[in-house]
């Protein structure tokens, strides 16, 4: 008995040694974490249960019937986040480097079926070369059952994924399908085909950071949802959204214990808004005094930054806020920002988190790019995605609510539960210079004439007055009162029972 106790220990030491200590020298040398410390860091203490740690892979050709490694090159199994379930994978650069063979990503369907059945997020982290090349196509049916799982998951558990080395190729797919990608700057990359192939398909040179690091994308490609400095960061933050998510679609809201009153009242909000229409305001001050402690957890902070998405707590429980930012291009709607809300807006909605909307926006950017870039589409996603959206959806308008971005941005007429505005609101179909311009176009050489049609139409629409004579919003509130309303408004609507009419899925313009 003894004897057996002994082998299973020494069986198991092998498997955490992976592909042995150099390649895990290497592994740190390049300022990465193993798979297994990775999952240390990311999981409560001695929580993690591993599977399939003695899975070997199956493949004979190119000498790997004499190469094999327990584990194969992925870490499985499950675990806690502050007392949590979530079921996790984690790819083990030091074996085979962390390529996927068909025994591999038979391990990854497992976790993943896991997860789906017993209703608990997963979270994968990627460092891996790709398809096992030895093995050719039992790798690529590995990789489309993975991405099957990932898009029956979708919307019913959350998924994470996270970058933390190469993720090329096959690899890349799976996390294009899941709810968020996050990324580790400098030792992270994402590409369907790599510099080499670049280079002979395109003659192009670049590197692999320029193809698809962290820099690219959370800026430019909007791929990756937020990057972080280095591993432990990455894990650190991981750990933080786990806390807002529910489990499933099926479950709560994570309710915890807040320490900052409700009813207190926040005066300076009162002149956040400048006397100039025209002068920026930084609308995550307003966020910040919003939501419980100031803890905001920004997604896509560095992409499309005319608008602000990312989740908050109000009286302990998760909501999700979309703002509109006067700090970048006026907090202008454009293909990006509306994209972007649009996907953070359905994944609210997907996990009962409800909507909390700050509206300060002039309208949708004109000009060609926008135009010809498909505005009319991508608006159209945000249009669509509020529309459908059945959590408690709360509004508050600052200032511009301008044109067709009125009615976009959570409006009454989108089934907004209660839309507020402050004061300092301007509803209207237009600014009053563009309106008095078209209006009174007979004028237009007269500067004074056109001062005084402006002053005019500025005094009869630019309030928050003639859209409360309609019910458009429900209450004109004063600003240092926000953060109360907001949640006397969210506990109100938290029975909320609203359902779609039966589809089998609706047509979103993509
Ligand atoms: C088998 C692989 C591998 C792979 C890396 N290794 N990628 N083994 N299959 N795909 C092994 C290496 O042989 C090496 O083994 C170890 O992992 C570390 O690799 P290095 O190249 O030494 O590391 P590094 O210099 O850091 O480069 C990492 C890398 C590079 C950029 C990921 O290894 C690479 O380009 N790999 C191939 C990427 C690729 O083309 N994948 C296939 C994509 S096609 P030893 O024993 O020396 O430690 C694909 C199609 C699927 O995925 C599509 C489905 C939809």
């Amino acid at each position: 008995m003894r004897d057996m106790l002994g082998e299973l220990e020494a069986r198991r030491e092998q498997a955490r040694q992976g592909g042995g200590r150099k390649r895990i020298d290497a592994q740190h040398a390049k300022g990465k974490l193993t798979a297994r410390e990775r999952l240390d860091v990311f999981l409560d203490e001695g929580s993690f249960e591993e599977f399939d740690m003695f899975v070997q892979h199956r493949g004979t050709d190119f000498g790997m019937a004499e190469q094999t490694i327990p584990g194969d090159g992925v870490v499985t199994g499950w675990g806690t986040v502050n007392g949590r379930t979530v079921f996790v994978f984690a790819k083990d650069f030091t074996v085979f480097g962390g390529s996927l063979s068909e025994a591999h990503a038979e391990k990854v369907q497992k976790v993943l079926d896991m997860a789906l059945r017993n209703r608990a997020p997963i979270i994968g982290f990627y460092d891996a070369g790709g398809a096992r090349i030895q093995e050719g196509v039992a790798a690529l049916g590995g990789y489309a059952e993975i991405f099957q799982r990932n898009v029956l998951a979708s919307g019913v558990i959350p998924q994470i994924s996270v970058i933390m080395g190469p993720c090329a190729g096959g690899d890349v797919y799976s996390p294009a399908m899941t709810d968020f990608i996050f990324m580790v700057r400098d030792t992270s990359y994402m590409f369907v085909t790599g510099p080499d192939v670049v280079k002979t398909v395109t003659n192009e040179t670049v590197t692999a950071e320029e193809l698809g690091g962290a820099s690219v994308h959370t800026v430019k490609s909007s791929i990756a949802d937020g990057a972080y400095d280095n591993d432990i960061a990455a894990l650190t933050e991981m750990r933080r959204l786990i806390d807002l998510l529910p489990a499933s679609n099926t479950s709560p809201v994570p309710e915890l214990s807040f320490s900052q009153s409700v009813t207190e009242e926040d005066p300076s909000l009162d002149t956040l808004v400048p006397d100039n229409a025209n002068k920026p305001y930084d609308i995550k001050e307003l966020i910040a005094k919003t939501v419980d402690e100031a803890d905001f957890f920004e997604i896509q902070a560095a992409f499309a930054k005319n608008i602000v998405t990312g989740f908050g707590r109000i009286e302990g429980r998760t909501v999700g806020i979309v703002a509109n930012q006067p700090m970048v291009l006026a907090g202008v709607l454009d293909s990006d920002a509306s994209r972007k809300a649009a996907r953070f807006v359905r994944f609210c909605d997907c996990f009962s988190i409800p909507v909390l909307t700050f509206v300060d926006v002039p309208g949708f950017l004109p000009g060609t790019a926008q135009e010809q870039g498909g505005l009319i589409k991508h608006g159209a996603k945000l249009l669509f995605a509020y529309a459908e959206a059945t959590v408690p959806k709360v509004t508050v308008i600052t200032r511009k609510a301008f044109g067709g971005a009125y009615d976009v941005m959570a409006s009454k007429h989108l089934r907004g539960d209660i839309n507020y505005a402050w004061p300092t609101a301007q509803i209207a179909v237009m600014g009053a210079k563009g309106a008095a311009e078209i209006i009174h176009r007979r004028d237009a050489a007269d500067p004074e004439k056109l001062a005084q049609h402006t002053r005019e139409y500025e005094e009869r629409f630019l309030s928050p007055f003639v859209a409360a004579e309609r019910g458009y919003v429900d209450e004109v509130i004063m600003p240092h009162s926000t953060r109360r309303r907001v949640a006397r408004a969210l506990a109100m609507l938290r029975n909320k029972d609203l359902e779609n009419p039966w589809k089998k899925h609706d047509n979103i313009p993509l």
